[in-house]
């Protein structure tokens, strides 16, 4: 008995340093429940009462050097499973990252937003109003009644008859009158419609951004400082304005502003079709009608307005020469932004 273990002993170790050992399968081949190990302890009964001990201490000592030689070739199974896996997962963590294609804001954002930060600047708040509006707010509230022809030049698209998508930021007006009482000094950026076919400076859905000031004692005088102080932030500190009488319902004088062309400085050039001026928005002194139309007194306050198009500053001030291309969202033109 004594002759097996040490031979299962060599046996194993042998075995065991084979550079293919399959170190799962000898260990139960020899230590396993039915491994050789275990077959020659099981027969240690027919041993007399003198041997048993010495084979038994035997059998343990083979056990353990197997055991033993086990451990490490799996200790150093796993060490180079390690290793490997380092080498193969490695991370070079000085390569530069997948670049992630991060948008920025479209010019009409861009303009709206600095239209915005210079009226900010002079204390005006934003407000927003619906697109979705009533044709008294649109129309009747600033003087435009049902049937006045001032409608022909604002068509726009009908929800029933009295609810319309908004033709201009002005019912912005009317809404915030109705509800706060003077003072009251508010800007209104937001999309308005008309019924217009699409073309290089015509579209049905633009936008627009409206301004109303409203207190006592203000004056045509407040209108035109604001709106110059307006063009020298948008457009440089050399630029003049200059107003042209005209008419909207809902202002009373009403002009439309131009402000001297930035290209050539008033000279006259093709940008400004030898003008020397640029029409950029429509403005006046708020009617009585409008003002009582929306529960304010006439008598004891006054006040201006003006509305632009965000569109018009837009190709102004990126010398666009085509509307469309603000809406296309061609990401070849926006990116030059
Ligand atoms: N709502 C006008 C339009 O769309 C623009 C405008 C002109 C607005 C004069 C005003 C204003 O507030 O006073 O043509």
């Amino acid at each position: 008995m004594r002759e097996i273990l040490e031979k299962i002993r060599s046996e194993a170790l042998r075995a065991l340093s084979e550079s293919d050992a399959q170190i799962e399968d000898l260990r139960i081949k020899y230590l396993g429940k039915k491994g050789e190990l275990t077959a020659v302890l099981r027969g240690m009964g027919a041993l007399s009462s003198e041997e048993r001990p010495v084979i038994g201490q035997l059998a343990n000592e083979v056990r353990a050097s197997i055991e033993k030689k086990i451990e490490e070739l799996s200790q150093f199974a796993k060490k180079k499973e390690l290793e490997q896996r380092l080498i193969s997962e490695k991370l070079d963590v000085t390569l530069p990252g997948t670049k992630v294609p991060v948008g920025h804001p479209h010019p009409l954002s861009l303009v709206q937003k600095q239209l915005e930060d210079i009226f900010l600047g002079m204390g005006y708040t934003i407000v927003d109003g619906p697109e979705v509006e009533y044709d008294y707010y649109n129309f009747q509230a600033l003087n435009i009644p049902k049937d006045h022809p001032a409608r022909d030049t604002q068509d726009t698209f009908y929800i029933t008859e009295n609810i319309l998508l908004r033709s201009q930021t002005s019912p912005v007006q009317a809404r915030v009158m109705e509800k706060t009482q003077p003072p009251i000094r508010i800007i209104s950026p937001g999309r308005v419609y008309r019924s217009d076919a699409v073309d290089a400076t015509h579209s049905p859905l633009f936008h627009q951004l409206e301004g109303l000031v409203i207190d006592k004692n203000v004056t045509m005088g407040d209108l035109k400082g604001t709106l110059e102080l307006f063009a020298k932030r948008m457009f440089g500190e050399d630029t003049r304005i200059r107003f042209r009488p005209h008419h909207f319902p809902f202002t009373e004088p009403s002009a439309e502003v131009d402000v001297s062309c930035f290209m050539c400085g008033g000279e006259g050039c093709r940008f400004c079709k030898n003008e020397g001026w640029i029409e950029i928005l429509g403005a006046g002194m708020v009617h009585p009608n409008v003002l009582r139309n929306c529960s304010i007194d006439p008598e004891v306050y006054s006040g201006f307005a003006f509305g632009l198009g965000i569109e018009r500053i837009a190709v102004l001030k990126y010398h666009i020469d085509d509307m469309r291309l603000l809406y296309e969202n061609d990401i070849r033109f926006l990116n030059q932004f």
